[in-house]
């Protein structure tokens, strides 16, 4: 079975790469180029899981299948299919190493991901609910240019996508690359029949500046993950993982951007440039047609929906999706900067739920070498300066259930709390390991330095211990 699977897995390839019109491999027999490839990809002709999201009382699912793929809908308790897959087209990737992002809202499916095997089309698509579907402009670099996208969030009328991609509006003889964030009008129903008809009206996109201040700003340009959105002191507020570009000096930055100041900068100033050669521009504001393109349509104004929107406020949401201001991050400098010699902060997750009381926020993490590194933050009064306190390192990777240790093993591909049980999950290529939120028993002899680990997790109980602390315990 398995030796069959493949084979019909790399034929499968031979198909999609002849569709591709590959240059044909005359001098070699199939039956060579089929074990080429069955070398090759057999690890990637599995079926990876690229799409989990809860729907109602079940699953939805994507999953690569031997670069074909698929969709379906299984119950949560049985894990039985339910109705006919679907097409997994514009839902999810080809190959499991492109990176996506799917959400629900509205009763829609929101994905961001490539449409092809060579994922030369990147696209924000909309599909399977009661609104029409839409998506992006396809191949047209002002809209995206080598999108990775990092996640998905809903916040009031919109969906808010965050990814890092190469800069369009340097002049810079090397590539760059920056983080941005994009957002599309949930209402959206695409553009008339001559401008961006079955395409977003409302796509816009900014930079997000998460940079250390000084003569000369130094930037983190890599995103690599978000938080959800968390409600802090009064405000919405999402934290991003950057860190510096792999050629550069190796840094990693936790930044907060304020919800409220990142809406805000969509509804300044779009930038252009004028011809091939000039540099960007702020667009002079008499230069924007009325209404302000890329706003929802509002119901009961006169365009209550952006099918009839006038021709010249498609074209120029079309042509100026980038804004030009960047979106601020909350205190004016990270909340941890780490700059260190050999590995990089790729994974993050936040617990805004930690201590006794559950009101002490702790950030956890991962690193390239399989680690965990552990801090609390601690507002300041005008919560919009914070200061960070590092906790601890703990190690992730665990030879004996992981196998062998190697920088690829201990790549961590994925990081998550379960807070039911203090634990963190933490995914390695070949292991999934969980390791407890606090290692209290660690200061367990002295209570000074039980206190002084200032652990929010940890406490000096009765009977003389530092032990973990339950929520509500007194
Ligand atoms: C799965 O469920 C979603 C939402 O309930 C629905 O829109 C979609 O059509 C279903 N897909 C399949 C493949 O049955
Ligand atoms: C990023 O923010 C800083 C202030 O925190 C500002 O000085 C700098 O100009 C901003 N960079 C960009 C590209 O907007
Ligand atoms: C958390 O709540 C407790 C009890 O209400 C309070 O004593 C403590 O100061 C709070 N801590 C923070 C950091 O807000």
């Amino acid at each position: 079975i398995c030796i069959l699977s493949l084979y019909f897995c790399s034929t499968y390839f031979l198909t999609v790469a002849s569709e591709l019109s590959f240059p044909p491999l005359p001098f070699f027999p199939s039956s060579v180029i089929t074990s080429f490839v069955f070398f090759f990809l057999q690890g990637e002709c599995r079926n990876f899981i690229k799409v989990l999201l809860s729907q109602h009382s079940g699953l939805f699912v994507c999953g690569t299948n031997a670069f074909n793929p698929l969709c379906a809908n299984y119950t949560r308790d049985t894990l039985e299919m339910v109705g006919e897959p679907v097409s997994g087209m514009a839902r999810c990737p080809y190959d499991p190493r492109h990176a996506n992002v799917a959400l629900f809202a509205d009763g829609s499916l929101f994905t961001g991901t490539v449409t092809d095997f060579l994922a030369i089309d990147a696209v924000i698509y909309r599909s399977l609910g009661d609104s029409p579907a839409l998506r992006t402009v396809k191949h047209d670099s002002k809209w995206f240019r080598e999108p990775y996208f990092v996640s998905a969030m809903e916040w009031g009328p919109h969906i808010y996508f965050f990814f890092r991609e190469m800069a369009m509006e340097f002049h810079h003889l090397e590539k760059v690359m920056v983080s941005r964030v994009a957002r599309v009008c949930k209402a959206d129903l695409g553009g008339s029949q001559r401008v961006l008809e079955k395409q977003w009206t409302t796509f816009l996109k900014a930079r997000l500046n998460c940079s250390v201040p000084g003569d000369s700003h130094f930037y983190f340009n890599l995103l690599h993950a978000t938080s959800n959105i968390i409600h802090m002191q009064g405000r919405d507020v999402i934290l991003g993982l950057f860190s510096t570009p792999p050629n550069s000096i190796p840094g990693s930055a936790v930044c907060v951007f304020d919800m409220q100041q990142l809406a805000h900068v969509f509804e300044g100033r779009f930038k252009e440039q004028k011809s091939p050669e000039s540099i960007w521009t702020p667009v002079p504001d008499e230069a924007v047609p009325k209404p302000r393109p890329g706003g929802c349509a509002v119901q009961g104004s006169r365009f209550s929906s952006s099918t009839t929107l006038p021709d010249e406020v498609l074209n120029f949401v079309k042509t100026h999706p980038l804004m030009d201001e960047t979106v601020p991050l909350l205190g004016h400098r990270p909340w941890v900067v780490k700059t260190m010699g050999r590995y990089q902060l790729t994974a993050m997750v936040v617990d805004t739920e930690a201590g006794p009381h559950k009101n002490r926020t702790v950030l956890f993490l991962g690193s390239t070498r399989g680690t965990i590194l552990k801090f609390l933050m601690i507002p300041n009064g005008d919560s919009a300066s914070h200061s960070s306190v590092f906790l601890e390192e703990v190690e992730g990777f665990n030879p004996e259930k992981c196998g062998e240790d190697s920088p690829q093993a201990r790549q961590l591909l994925s990081l998550s709390l379960d807070r039911s049980s203090h634990t963190l999950l933490l995914a390695f290529p070949s292991c999934l390991v969980r390791v407890p939120t606090s290692r209290c028993h660690l200061h367990s002899r002295c209570m000074k330095s039980c206190l002084a680990s200032r652990d929010p997790y940890c406490g000096w109980t009765r009977g003389s211990t530092c032990s973990f602390l339950r929520p509500g315990t007194r």
